[in-house]
């Protein structure tokens, strides 16, 4: 276990999560979990950044914790907990805010984006990547999976922690972001020139892990295409196309050269319903499972172990940086 590498990722529980996040960051976690001494938490406290409903909060998380479970995540072979159970994670983030700067904070795009589209943003909607960037050094993590919105994120975390280390002696790993070649970015399905995004406002656009199969499958046939038909993957010049492609490969593991071959000739038609399928196919798994979990009693017992688990890994490199920057009874 102790050579294996880390790796660590969270998701926030702001609604149900959807293909995007499955396929940019769980999908990739069931399969470095064989390889990988993996983590993966509930980022509950990033997701009061902008305000919740605090009657729903800790059903959303339960219900993500579910999901996880659903999708694969194996709790023999990972830690899964929820970060607000874990105190360190807060407490790191202020020594690390401590030593990171409002410029480059305010640089983030997405803290960019979603302050211009709120002007009463809240503070924790600046030190956002600070708390990301505790949530990954706590457990030196290696690898980060990612969907590319938060590449930034990490490359911000590498940052304060090179800073740290050459101000205070070596404390952190450097991680890494880990980023799929076709999950990087899953798009609107109605709109393919944005990201699938759980605050969408045409549910049309979004495909959730929850989402009746018969109002998936309509969404796929429905999805945004262009005036050509043939199946080619041009991201720039056919998004709708190119995006469906990428969810296909990403739920086959086929590659788009062989998509490309296997829809030959077809039309969008065939295609749509081919990848209809698949898509299908997968929420009906991950549904069946979901079912059983969220009515079982396992949920509470791997939280516990996780909580405790994640804990202790988390207090010592915590006290470590603690003391690295004098905190020490004189
Ligand atoms: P969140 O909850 O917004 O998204 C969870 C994960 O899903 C990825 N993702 C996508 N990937 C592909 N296509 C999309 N359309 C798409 N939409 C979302 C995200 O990139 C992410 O990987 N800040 C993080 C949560 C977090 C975290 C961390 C992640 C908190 N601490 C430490 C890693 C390590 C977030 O808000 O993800």
């Amino acid at each position: 276990m102790e050579d294996k590498k880390r790796v660590l990722t969270g998701l926030q529980p702001t609604g149900i999560i959807h293909l995007g996040n499955y396929i940019g960051a769980i999908k990739q976690m069931v399969e470095y979990q064989e390889k990988y001494d993996s983590y993966i938490f509930v980022a509950d406290l990033h997701s009061i950044t902008i305000p919740q409903d605090k009657d729903t909060l800790s059903k959303k998380t339960r219900d993500l914790i579910a999901l996880y479970l659903a999708c694969g995540i194996d709790p023999n072979r990972n830690t899964i907990f929820i970060q607000s159970e874990n105190l360190y994670h807060t407490n790191l983030a202020w020594i690390l805010e401590c030593n990171s700067y409002f410029g480059e904070l305010s640089r983030m795009h997405q803290f960019k984006e979603k302050s211009l589209k709120n002007q009463n943003f809240t503070v924790g909607l600046l030190t956002y990547p600070v708390l990301m960037a505790a949530d990954i050094l706590l457990y030196d993590a290696d690898y980060v999976p990612v969907g590319i919105d938060q590449k930034q994120h990490v490359e911000i975390t590498r940052d304060i922690a090179i800073r740290f280390n050459n101000k205070y002696g070596k404390t952190f790993k450097i991680p890494e972001p880990l980023i799929t070649e076709t999950g990087t970015k899953i798009l609107d399905l109605v709109d393919p020139t944005k990201k699938m995004s759980k605050s969408t406002e045409n549910p049309k656009g979004i495909i959730t892990l929850l989402d009746d199969l018969e109002v998936a499958r309509k969404k796929i046939m429905g999805a945004t295409t262009d005036s050509e038909t043939i199946v080619r993957f041009d991201p720039e010049n056919k998004p709708g196309i190119s995006n469906l492609i990428n969810i296909y490969s990403s739920i086959t593991n086929k590659s788009i050269k062989e998509i490309e071959k296997e829809f030959e000739g077809c039309n969008y038609g065939t295609f749509k319903s081919k990848v209809a399928d698949a898509v299908v196919e997968l929420l009906k798994t991950i549904q069946d499972k979901y079912n059983s979990i969220i009515s079982s009693g396992i949920i509470d017992e791997i939280l516990d172990s996780g909580k405790d688990k994640s804990s202790k890994i988390a207090k010592a490199k915590y006290e470590l940086a603690k003391e690295r920057m004098g905190f020490k009874r004189y």
